[in-house]
């Protein structure tokens, strides 16, 4: 299979390349590097710069291809309250076009990365995805929306889709092969690393006055790789003519910012310089997936996503770019 990678040198793009090419797939990339970086580049797979809201470029990287990753959307959670108008464009413009350039080039398959994002304030801890879909964010919202395009294209134009709603995306391939560092991160694990490598003073654990064991807020930490074979998961299942579908992908277990602190002190033996701080604003107390669906449809399973190899793998990479830390 040919499969189009669309945000393929970012964070989780990159492992979903090196997936499928793993798995002997031809990879083509498409990413206009906004946010993905050319370290995470495979010499393996073919490369295309580009952005989604050039429908010229897109079709063209459409080309000869058997199915579409979409990956190529802005993510951060506060910036999306605060400029709308940017997730509208790339999200929401970005997917329609996308969506088109696959009707016009004939492409039938595309699993899209979506978000725990669109379930809201959760109702019940574990979230099924029978959970209701209030998004609270505008981030969130833009995910819901293409879910509802994809249902749509599906039946008018036959285009079937996975939808995978993943919840906290962590850790590095073991085997360091995506070096890539996010800009600027706001995620919890990244900005624990941050701290621990002396790029930030301290952090902040934002609230300890939750209804959760030591206080903190607890979420499922899923490892990259895990949520990578999901994909090369999705495209099979796809490719083998079953029906769209919308999958949770989470481990059903959580932990919380306190744990997830203390366990990185206690497998680096470091200290991390951390105070307590207000609660932010939108974070439920606890957020965690159930993914028998998942487990059912692809048999997928999360192999790697155990903490310590969260952290381990994670460190590696932050080594490579402070070997003094
Ligand atoms: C985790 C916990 C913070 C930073 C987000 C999106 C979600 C999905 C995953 C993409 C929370 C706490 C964090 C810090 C802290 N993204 N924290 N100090 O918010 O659970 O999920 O990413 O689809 O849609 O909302 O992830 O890593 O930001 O936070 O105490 O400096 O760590 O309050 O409890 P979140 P996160």
């Amino acid at each position: 299979m040919r499969i189009l990678v669309v945000g393929g040198a970012g964070y989780i793009g990159s492992h979903v390349a090196k997936s499928l090419l793993d798995e002997g797939m031809d990879v083509r990339v498409f990413d206009d590097l906004s946010t993905g970086q050319r370290i995470n580049l495979f010499p393996k797979a073919e490369f295309v710069e580009g952005s989604i809201l050039d429908k010229n470029a897109l079709e063209k990287a459409m080309q000869g291809v058997d199915g579409v990753v979409h990956l190529a959307a802005k993510k951060a959670v506060g910036e999306s309250m605060e400029h709308p108008e940017l997730y509208a464009e790339n999200n929401l413009i970005g997917a329609v076009n996308l969506l088109n350039a696959m009707v016009t080039q004939g492409v039938k398959y595309l699993v899209f990365s979506s978000s725990a994002a669109v379930y809201g304030m959760p109702q019940y801890p574990k979230l099924d995805e029978n959970h209701p879909l209030n998004p609270i964010n505008f981030y969130g919202f833009t995910k819901l929306e293409m879910e509802r395009l994809m249902q749509w294209y599906d039946r008018l134009k036959g285009i079937k889709f996975v939808a995978l709603r993943y919840f906290n995306a962590v850790g590095y391939d073991a085997g360091c092969n995506v070096r890539g560092l996010e800009k600027k991160p706001q995620n919890l694990l990244p900005v624990i690393m941050e701290t621990l490598v002396g790029q930030r003073k301290e952090m902040f654990v934002f609230g300890d006055d939750y209804d959760t064991p030591d206080g903190t807020c607890i979420r499922d930490y899923i490892h990259v790789s895990d949520l990578a074979d999901a994909h090369v998961r999705a495209l099979r299942y796809l490719s083998a003519g079953n029906e769209s579908q919308s999958l949770n992908l989470g481990t059903g277990r959580g932990n919380s910012v306190l744990e997830m602190i203390q366990t990185t002190e206690r497998v680096l033996g470091k200290k991390v310089n951390y105070k307590m701080a207000p609660r932010r604003a939108g974070d439920p107390a606890v957020l965690m997936a159930v993914s028998d669906k998942a487990t059912q449809l692809l048999h997928w399973t999360p192999k790697q996503s155990d903490l310590e190899n969260i952290i381990r793998t994670t460190w590696q990479v932050y080594r490579l770019h402070y070997p003094n830390a």
